[in-house]
């Protein structure tokens, strides 16, 4: 069954969710699903932005084939080469010969590499600023490069003054029903997946996001269209600004996150001891996790999000636990940076975690360490109150 949504007067959504697949890339859990957005504009000439995952071709193409409704399809631009975007090219091409195929040098060299059939002849390169004409939309093509590949480009309509952002302003999460953000309470159902999304899939690109938006910043912008998750057609500026936010490293919140890893309940109890004490002394936005029990990107938007980190951890084999070791690794591939951290260790004969720790952070850009680390031999005794304590002094006190 079609499942067709209308954007504006001519524009139309005829993506698809999943709902399914249990990882995203292969690495990222979907608990609320995932939705691949392609759209269609209907002009005296037709435009496909985008197509969709191998997983939702069938629902793509029985969307397309309803919004097209008997027409032929004139052009494809393709905004974006990922396999979760272009899926459906090599059938798209094969179903109608006439096919343009819109993209810039990069978008070729990717589809080449991806596809064995020879679309040269079909081939309409474009460059920074160039345009199509449609009939009474014309399309401008902007260059996003490392949002989040090197080929990413934006499609802007100066007649709906629509962006088709590719990657930039995704979510993780599947549509349901709706299509636009302002028809859901964003907050509470999108931000969290929007920020998940953002900080793991592009968070390493901070600079060329930035740059992004200085460029998006000169278009008058009333609809953003991005490859996932919902499209914003009100009160732009507030995610534009969660994204200024987060692509500056800048935390949202003062606040602390909490990551401990503990095998028998030790460095656990320290954990919670001081998150206790934090609250006490009138931190908010504390979130505490247990490394062993969160995903990594969980654990990553929440230090996208807050200001302080503090890491609680076993010395494990004279290491850093391998699951907050993993942690760390990933932060540095993020670019993580600008936080407070500090630190709980622990290990019974010879703790090393707190040492390594700081190694690990010496090589993140801006991220100030607490001096004031606790070392756990084996269980934290009831004596050392004092030490948490002063500990959430130190964190508030930079808070
Ligand atoms: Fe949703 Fe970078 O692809």
């Amino acid at each position: 069954m079609y499942n067709v949504k209308q954007v504006t007067e001519d524009t139309f959504w005829i993506g698809a969710n999943e709902r399914k697949n249990a990882l995203f890339e292969n690495i990222f859990p979907l608990p609320k699903g995932v939705s691949f957005n392609s759209y269609l504009i209907k002009d005296e000439k037709t435009a496909l932005l985008d197509t969709v995952d191998a997983s939702v071709t069938r629902q793509f193409f029985e969307n397309l084939d309803k919004a097209l409704d008997g027409r032929t399809l004139d052009y494809l631009i393709i905004d974006h080469m990922e396999p979760d975007h272009c899926a459906a090219i090599v059938e798209l091409a094969s179903k109608y010969p006439e096919l343009k195929i819109v993209g810039n040098a990069k978008t070729f060299t990717l589809l080449g590499q991806f596809f064995s059939d020879d679309y040269s002849e079909r081939a309409v390169l474009v460059k920074e600023g160039e345009s199509l004409t449609m009939g009474k939309h014309t399309l401008s093509f902007y260059m996003a490069p490392m949002v989040h590949w090197p080929e990413a480009m934006v499609t802007f309509d100066e007649t709906t003054k629509t962006l088709f952002s590719a990657d930039a302003f995704g979510s993780f999460g599947a549509l349901n029903g709706s299509i636009f953000a302002d028809e859901y309470d964003f907050e509470r159902v999108w931000l969290g997946e929007a920020r998940r999304y953002y900080t793991n899939i592009v968070g390493k690109y901070g600079s060329p996001v930035q740059g992004l938006l200085k460029k998006a910043a000169k278009l008058e912008i009333a609809n953003i269209c991005p490859l996932h998750g919902p499209l914003y057609r009100k009160n732009l500026e507030y995610i534009i600004n969660k994204y200024n936010t987060w692509s500056t490293y800048t935390a949202e919140e003062k606040g602390v996150v909490i990551i401990y890893a503990s095998m028998y309940g030790s460095t656990a109890s320290a954990a919670e001891a001081l998150a206790s004490k934090l609250s006490d002394k009138g931190a908010k936005n504390i979130t505490v996790y247990d490394v062993s029990c969160a995903d990594t990107s969980t654990l990553i938007s929440e230090i996208f999000r807050v200001s302080h980190i503090v890491f609680a951890c076993p010395t494990y084999n004279a290491e850093i636990y391998p699951l907050i070791a993993n942690v760390l690794a990933d932060m540095k591939m993020l670019a993580v940076q600008n936080k407070t951290v500090a630190i709980i260790e622990n290990g019974s004969w010879a703790p090393v975690a707190g040492r390594k720790i700081v190694e690990k952070l010496g090589e993140m850009k801006n991220m100030t360490v607490i001096d004031k680390t606790i070392t756990i031999k084996s269980s934290m005794s009831s004596d050392r109150g004092a030490d948490i304590d002063a500990l959430a002094d130190s964190i508030t006190a930079t808070m």
